[in-house]
């Protein structure tokens, strides 16, 4: 998967959102960071749940509410860092629990949704999705890279 142009890619189904996924998980080294941008419904769980399944994670996954970040161990090594900041209020507070580390860590992949609560402190060289509901069961997914 070329991930510097910018890729865009018109999903039909939740299983066709998490196929996706798995094959860009498949596509990233380790300490790759993957910020997705979208409403509440559009995705990010599904696409997050994906992305674990590319990374060969066989445990369920669902969205880190409440813990904020779940962690999980990948088969061939490395760590899969899910994040979910909807209820982190801006970067300082991130930087008060020690979001850094994780964002910086060489052996995981890190995979946030709702990273605009963080914007500033979004590693340049992340790779930026965007997920946007165009029907019940569409989604455009557009993928950029940061810089
Ligand atoms: N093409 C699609 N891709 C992803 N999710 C879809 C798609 N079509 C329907 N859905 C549904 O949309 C919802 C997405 O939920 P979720 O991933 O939790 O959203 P978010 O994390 O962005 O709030 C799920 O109920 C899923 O079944
Ligand atoms: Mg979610």
């Amino acid at each position: 998967m070329n991930i510097v142009t910018p890729k865009a890619f018109i999903s039909n189904s939740e299983a066709a959102t998490e196929n996706f996924a798995s094959e860009l998980a498949q596509s990233l080294p380790r300490g790759s960071v993957v910020t997705l941008n979208g409403n509440l419904g559009a995705g990010k769980t599904v696409f997050s749940r994906g992305f674990a399944r590319g990374l060969g994670i066989l445990e369920p996954v669902s969205s880190p509410t409440y813990t904020i970040i779940q962690e999980y161990c990948c088969p061939d090594g490395g760590y899969f860092f899910h994040m979910d900041l909807y209820r982190i209020s801006d970067a300082r507070s991130a930087l008060n629990f020690g979001i850094d580390e994780y964002l910086n860590d060489p052996e995981a992949w890190c995979v946030i949704e709702w990273p605009e609560r963080i914007s500033e402190i979004i590693p340049a060289n992340a790779i930026m999705v965007e997920l946007t509901a165009t029907d019940v069961n569409s989604r455009k997914i557009t993928v950029t890279a940061k810089s």
